[in-house]
């Protein structure tokens, strides 16, 4: 049984660490659910050597507003985050903040940038880790080294993330290998049980079938990341006209309708093809115009991709993606008929 004075020890111990942490983050974060306040996550200023070759130390650039999210995936973010910032709260009452989070969705709509966005929030640096420098051909290496991190990570509170995590497992068609991969992948997140709650762990995968039960429940937060719905696209589309200064010259519904289906990634790339047009044509394109021309080039990007069956994996991919593919080729048709008779009318001309 544990010696009570090492107990008091170790709970006093706590205490300090926590108020040291909550005392290092107060004044720098500012997320809207806690309030500290913070600019973006810090970087580690020097990672020793043994850990810099297997992580990517990435410096942060967003918070949390800067994303567009549903209510229900910012709510669940947004308790995780609040949860983690009042953890010595928690521990007071020995109850330990939730510290793992899976992130599950298609590519393209905020993984990656969601675990760069709590990293912010939380003024922690965001360490990334690099699978192939720590996946040996030796399992009993690869355990050393994931070791190594572990304990790093564990004195040295972070957000570890394990990104695209489903491709420790890519391109290994066999299915020997893919066991290999998986006892791998097991032996990793069986190590991240040691982990204290001082550290975040977010693990990203557009796959999760690729995880087995055992890994699935070292997550204490898992949390889909869907494609955009009706409402994100809207939140889009006022904030991106709000940056243009004038009127696009479409409404946000009209802008919802033609972008139903589509990625974040693809709704930013669409707006970045507008700002392009406009900065080039110096003037001469109204933002209205410049959206109107970048509409016509999309439209005909997606007759092309449906002709050449672009879609088809989308519509393997289960009963929302094949809605989601049916609405991008109907709506898309149907709701921007006046910029297609005026395409035709051209046309006929
Ligand atoms: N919810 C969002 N709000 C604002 N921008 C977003 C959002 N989701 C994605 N983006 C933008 O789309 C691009 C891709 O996002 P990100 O890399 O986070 O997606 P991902 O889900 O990690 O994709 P993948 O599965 O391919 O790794 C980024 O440039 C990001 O700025
Ligand atoms: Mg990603």
């Amino acid at each position: 049984m544990a010696n009570p004075k090492t107990r008091g020890d170790r709970q006093a111990l706590q205490r300090t660490m926590d108020a040291i942490l909550e005392s290092s983050r107060a004044g720098k974060s500012q997320s809207k659910v806690s309030p500290q306040t913070s600019l973006f996550a810090p970087t580690m200023s020097s990672l020793p050597n043994g850990i810099s070759e297997l992580v990517f130390d990435v410096p942060t650039h967003r918070r949390l507003d800067d994303l567009v999210l549903s209510q229900h995936l910012r709510d669940n973010i947004d308790e995780f985050i609040y949860e983690f910032s009042h953890a010595a709260l928690l521990r007071e009452h020995s109850v330990e903040p939730r510290h793992t989070l899976l992130l599950i969705g298609p590519p393209g709509n905020g993984k990656t940038s969601l675990a760069e966005v709590i990293a912010a929030e939380l003024s922690l640096p965001l360490l990334s880790v690099r699978y192939d420098a720590i996946v040996d051909s030796f399992l009993g290496e690869t355990a050393n080294r994931f070791r190594r991190l572990i304990d790093f990570v564990g004195t040295n509170p972070s957000v570890l993330f394990f990104d695209e995590f489903d491709a420790v497992g890519k391109d290994r068609g066999d299915s020997q290998e893919t066991g290999e991969i998986k006892r791998v992948v097991s032996s990793l997140l069986v190590q991240l049980d040691r982990l204290p709650s001082h550290s975040v762990v977010i693990c990203a995968t557009n796959h999760p079938e690729l995880l087995d039960k055992a890994v699935w429940r070292r997550f204490e937060v898992r949390v889909e990341v869907p494609l955009p719905g009706e409402s994100e696209l809207k939140a889009w589309f006022q904030k991106f006209e709000g940056s243009l200064g004038a009127s696009a010259g479409i409404d946000a519904q009209e802008f919802a309708d033609c972008m139903a289906g589509e990625s974040m990634s693809e709704i930013e790339a669409f707006t970045l093809d507008v700002r392009r047009k406009l900065i080039l044509s110096r003037g001469k394109l109204t933002p209205a115009h410049a959206v109107e021309e970048i509409l016509k080039r999309w439209q005909r990007r997606l007759r092309k991709n449906v002709r050449n069956g672009e879609y088809g994996a989308e519509l393997s991919a289960g009963p929302t993606a094949e809605r989601a593919a049916e609405r991008k080729t109907n709506k898309r048709t149907t709701t921007k008929r006046n910029l297609r008779a005026e395409e035709d009318a051209k046309g006929a001309e």
